[in-house]
């Protein structure tokens, strides 16, 4: 029997999503992304001519407008969530630097909404802990090789910060942006939303699946490290064609590999994500 998860009701099937008179997306759209079964099958109908090109209208704006990054708060999270009275607003860098002074590990995260994709930004106190010795409860951003489902190696994360090509991607602000689409079934991992090992509070070096902090992915238990990176590949489920991308690291569960990396800018003081690498997207209907 299929069990279904959607991250927050739907009122209307057909409700706009508009701010600053910009229509982003409208709930039918959205839940198309977010319904979920534990059979891992998607439960609505795929984005079809809607595409993702479409859906992808960020432009950079200092006004804070549609290229913002906005909370999305799950259903049955508004009050257990540390974002659960901000469903919508913009994404702050100050708002994940007060919520970080609360975590024993100076970690803070939260599922948000770009353009109608699903996201999960993470902040890290990379400037804080790099250079010191990594130990338990000091995360920083690791760079480590990617290797696909059969085992062959695709490529080191570390290039990401080396290479011009993708300047936009370096680390910056102590904050990385991951499209939250599970390489699985396309079920959208969370952060810290459910209580389990995996979620906890923790932080263990070296991009394994020991101590908590994970994206966790409620269907089928798949985890992704965020503060590792790797380089690796994906399948466009469109035309069929491999992709290699830079992105997050697959820790645990089922799903092939992990997912991939948004690049972003703080546009006074709001989180603005960039549409640069819109092909790495693509790996779900
Ligand atoms: S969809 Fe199966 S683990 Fe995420």
């Amino acid at each position: 029997m299929s069990r279904k998860f959607k991250l927050r009701p739907s009122p209307s099937e057909i409700e706009e999503i508009t701010i600053g008179g910009t229509r982003m997306i409208d709930r039918r759209d959205f839940i198309r992304h977010s319904f979920n079964s534990a059979a891992g099958v998607i439960a609505a109908a795929s984005l079809g001519s809607i595409g993702f090109a479409s859906l992808l209208m960020g432009t950079a704006d200092s006004a804070g407008g549609d290229a913002a990054v906005r909370f999305w708060v799950p259903s049955g999270a508004e009050d257990t969530a540390w974002y659960g009275n901000l469903h919508l607003e913009p994404m702050t860098k100050s708002v994940f630097e007060a919520e970080a002074a609360n975590s024993s590990t100076g970690m803070a995260g939260a599922a948000g909404v770009w353009s109608g994709l699903p996201v999960t930004v993470i902040y890290v106190p990379h400037e804080e802990n790099d250079g010191t010795a990594a130990v338990e409860n000091k995360p920083r951003f690791q760079f480590g090789d990617g290797y696909d489902q059969s085992g062959a190696y695709i490529g080191y994360g570390g290039d990401m910060q080396e290479d011009a090509t993708y300047a936009d991607l370096a680390i910056h602000n102590n904050m990385i942006i991951v499209f939250s689409r599970c390489p699985h079934l396309c079920c959208i991992p969370g952060w810290q939303l459910v209580p389990n090992d995996f979620t906890a509070d923790t932080w263990y070096p070296g991009g394994t699946d020991s101590g908590g902090n994970k994206l966790f992915c409620i269907c089928h238990s798949s985890r992704y490290d965020p503060t590792m990176i790797e380089k690796n590949q994906n399948r466009n489920r469109t035309n069929g064609t491999m992709f290699e991308y830079f992105g997050i690291k697959l820790t645990g569960g089922p799903a092939p590999v992990g997912m991939p990396l948004i690049p972003f800018e703080v546009n006074g003081g709001v989180i603005e994500a960039l549409p640069t690498y819109i092909d790495w997207y693509t790996f779900c209907d």
